[in-house]
Order: structure tokens, then C-alpha cells, then sequence
């Protein structure tokens, strides 16, 4: 028997309890956590094992450049900016970027919002220090409150229940999003916000918008009934986030009932994060067992060894579709550390889905005291991905960002250029930056340009 198959055999929703987990929060009375398992496991589960088994396949077409993987959304959702329009935006910009995409690839784009779960953040220190006033650190909304002042700071229980109900309110408005006229392919102009339709970007969308219209115009004529083709009209959108508190993640997985396997019902696709993804720890424990389509982030610390190791541990029946894995280097770093992971990886003989988070290697806080990053940098890395790929002979199979569909200034650069100036003007993130709805799209012509090349 193999290792993965003995540790598959010990594996149970709540076999991460028995290892060393990082980044969880100490909460004040455990009981009260106990009660809130409690409450959660008895909840319906938010989506259902057969929607991430179609994820899985979908996937499965990003090894081989069949198929574009596009995953977006808030470094963190709060419980504050909670509003149908935010979503809307977001859901905008995302369809946006992935007409763009699939407009100049000719595959599809596989849309993953990291949305209706993505609430708790790593850390990098336990405690944060303002003047002499030092408290526990903001988790996320999951966990405990932005304010800086001890109670606000409290780990609180109860906030894992409304993490779960925001999150099923969410997806039902991006389900009605999807499926129920918004998302129409005919809608591809109306897609194009107030302002961003001004901006290059905006116009360079435009065009593409009207070259979509005369195509769809052009089969009309041929005779093609539009309103009977389903995909033209309604997406598949599917929901991650990152794996990162556990005892919320166990309390929402299930047994399916058609196959008998588990899955995390939190969401579609969960991810580990860069620093929880030791290979002993709680985390890949917990997504080793269950059957979604699961991500790990990459840094530049990650070796050859450890990268397929975690292959080995997360996908030992080399299912195409079930991993993948996102580097984020940072733009100065990808050319020497990346290349040498793609080649053991493919020597291997993993399936792995290699797609590039051109974000997080790229923060540094500004002399502001604001956390940014530089547009520059973002598109730096993204070209230090595709040429890493090229020269391991391994397809580019998506990109991974932080965005939000407001015109916020919290990344620097752009077309339209946010000066150091303008990052305090609307700097709402509550996490990391974002690129706003125009940075976006000037990302999504950049990538479909690398992509055709
Ligand atoms: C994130 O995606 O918000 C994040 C914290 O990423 P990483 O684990 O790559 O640092
Ligand atoms: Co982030």
C-alpha cells in the first residue's frame, strides 16, 4: 500500500485536529466554538458535489491550453461592503475580462470568483502594534472585527454563522447572475461601466464588444436560432476560497450521496495559502480528503521537492482537473525560481494546472503607510510566467487576482495612471490592494495577447 493510500484510509473531516494547523485563531471559549460546529454541520451545504465534479473536468482542459482558468475577486469580502451592487460589479468585471479572454484565445475561460466564502486572512504576525497598543490581529470578518480596540479584536464564534449566510446570499445572487439574463452574450456592450467605457481600455472593449455583435448577427442571418443556443446566453460561474479555517471547512463538508465521496460544500475550488501549505500540517490534511478541485499558492521559498510532494499528497490518483497550482514569485523572482518547479512537476508526470497570482509577490507597503502594489510589477510577473512555461514546455492554464469592480486606487499604474498620490483617495480594501475595473481589463488584453503569442 502506497502512503497516500494510508493516509487516505486515516482521513475523516476531522483527521487536520490530530496535526499542527497554522494561522487559526485562539477562540476565547471553545465551547461556544464547539455549539457553532454544531449549528454549521446542520446547515445545507452551499453548493453540491456534482457542481464541483464538473468544475474537476472543466479543468481537466487547462492542462493542455483546451481551457483558460480566470480567478478573481476581493483579497477579502466583509460584512460591511455587503451590497447587490458590489457583487454586480464584480460579477461585471469578471465577464468582462473573460470575453476578452476567450474572444482572443478562441478557448473557453473558466470563471472562479473568489466570492461568497472568502473571508479569513493569514497573517504575517499574530499581533499588530499601534503607538504602544498592541492586539490580536484582524483575522477577517470570519473571525473577529477591523476596529482596533480589544473586544472588536476577540476571535467570536458566531461570526462563522454569519460568514455562512452572507456567503449563501452571495452565491444565490451570482446563480441568478449567471443563469438568469445578466450574464447574456448580448449583453457584452451594456457590460462596459460608466467609467470605464471612457478609458483606452474601455474603448479597446468596445471594439471587441462590436466584433461579437456582428459575429452573433452574422450566424443569426445564416439562420442559427440564438435564443435556443443556452450557452449564449447564461455562464457557468463557480466560487472559491482559501481553505483556512478549518473548523468552518469541516462543519461544511459532506458525503455525497451519489458517489459516496466527501466534499467541502463551502465552496467549489478551495485553495491553500502560501503559508499554510506544510506538508504535514492541518491544511493539506484536510484538502487531501476531500474531492473538490483544490489549489495551492507557491512562493519563491517552495522547492522542486516540496511541490511534488504536495502533488503526490493532494492528487495521488492523478486525477487531470483535481490540482492546481498557483505561483506567486513575485516579478523580480519568477524567472529563476519558477522553472525549475515546472520541470519537476512535469517530470513527475503530475497533472497540474499551472496558473500565475501575479499579486501576491508583488505587495510593499508604500511610504504612504498603504499596502500597494505596482500594475507594472503585476504584468512583470505574469510575462516572467508565460515565458517560464514556454521554456519548461508546460501550458499557461490561468491567472489568479485581486480585484473589485469599483474604481478604487489601491494598485499604482494603470493606463489611466493612479498616482502615489491617488491611493488614499479611495483606498477601501480591507486586505490586500486591488486592481480596479480598468486595471482589470487592461490585465485581460495583456494576458490574451501572452496567450496568443
Ligand atoms: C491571498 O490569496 O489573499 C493570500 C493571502 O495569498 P498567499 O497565500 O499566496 O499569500
Ligand atoms: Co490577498
Amino acid at each position: 500500500m502506497s502512503t497516500a493510500e494510508l493516509f487516505a484510509m486515516d482521513w475523516s473531516p476531522d483527521s487536520w485536529r490530530r496535526r499542527p494547523a497554522a494561522q487559526q485563531p485562539e477562540w476565547p471559549d471553545a465551547d461556544a466554538m464547539d455549539q457553532v460546529g454544531a449549528e454549521l454541520r446542520n446547515l445545507p451545504p452551499l453548493v453540491f458535489a456534482g457542481e464541483a465534479r464538473t468544475l474537476t473536468e472543466s479543468l481537466a482542459a487547462a492542462l493542455d491550453g483546451r481551457a483558460f482558468l480566470l480567478v478573481a475577486g476581493d483579497c477579502a469580502e466583509s460584512f460591511q461592503a455587503f451590497s447587490a451592487d458590489g457583487i454586480r460589479d464584480k460579477l461585471r468585471v469578471i465577464l468582462q475580462m473573460s470575453v476578452v479572454l476567450t474572444y482572443g484565445t478562441g478557448v473557453p475561460t473558466i470563471k472562479v470568483g473568489r466570492i461568497a466564502g472568502q473571508f479569513t486572512k493569514p497573517r504575517s504576525s499574530a499581533t499588530e502594534m499601534r503607538g504602544d497598543v498592541e492586539l490580536p490581529s484582524f483575522r477577517g470578518d470570519t473571525i473577529n472585527d477591523f476596529a482596533f480596540d480589544e473586544l472588536a479584536r476577540r476571535p467570536d464564534p458566531g461570526r462563522l454563522v454569519r460568514a455562512y449566510h452572507q456567503s449563501a446570499a452571495t452565491l444565490n445572487l451570482v446563480r441568478a447572475f449567471a443563469k438568469g439574463g445578466f450574464a447574456d452574450l448580448a449583453r457584452v456592450h451594456a457590460w462596459n461601466q460608466e467609467f470605464v467605457a471612457g478609458s483606452p481600455e474601455g474603448r479597446q472593449y468596445d471594439v471587441l464588444a462590436g466584433e461579437i455583435e456582428r459575429a452573433l448577427q452574422f450566424m443569426r442571418a445564416c439562420g442559427i436560432d440564438l435564443e435556443a443556443e443556452l450557452a449564449l446566453h447564461q455562464v457557468d460561474f463557480w466560487t472559491a476560497h482559501e481553505a483556512l479555517l478549518l473548523e468552518y471547512e469541516e462543519a461544511l463538508t459532506r458525503r455525497d450521496s451519489i458517489t459516496g465521496d466527501w466534499y467541502d460544500c463551502s465552496a467549489h475550488l478551495l485553495w491553500v495559502g502560501e503559508r499554510t501549505r506544510q506538508l504535514d500540517g492541518a491544511h493539506v490534511e484536510f484538502l487531501s480528503g476531500v474531492n473538490n478541485p483544490i489549489g495551492v499558492k507557491l512562493g519563491p521559498s517552495a522547492t522542486p521537492h516540496d511541490v511534488v510532494a504536495l502533488c503526490a499528497r493532494l492528487n495521488p490518483r492523478r486525477q487531470p482537473g483535481r490540482l492546481v497550482l498557483f505561483s506567486r514569485m513575485g516579478a523580480d523572482r519568477v524567472a529563476e525560481v519558477l522553472p525549475p518547479l515546472l520541470r519537476a512537476v512535469r517530470l513527475s508526470g503530475h497533472p497540474v494546472v499551472w496558473a500565475c497570482d501575479p499579486m501576491h509577490g508583488n505587495t510593499f507597503a508604500h511610504s504612504s503607510g498603504y499596502k500597494t502594489r505596482r500594475f507594472d510589477d503585476v504584468l512583470r510577473e505574469l510575462r516572467g510566467f508565460f515565458e517560464a512555461c514556454e521554456s519548461a514546455d508546460v501550458a499557461a492554464g490561468g491567472v489568479h487576482v485581486e480585484l473589485t469592480g469599483e474604481n478604487v486606487t489601491e494598485c499604482l499604474g494603470g493606463s489611466e495612471e493612479v498616482l502615489d498620490e491617488h491611493l488614499e483617495q479611495r483606498y477601501e480594501t480591507m486586505c490586500d490592494p486591488r486592481l480596479n475595473a480598468r486595471q482589470s481589463l487592461d490585465l485581460a488584453f495583456n494576458v490574451a495577447e501572452l496567450l496568443r503569442r
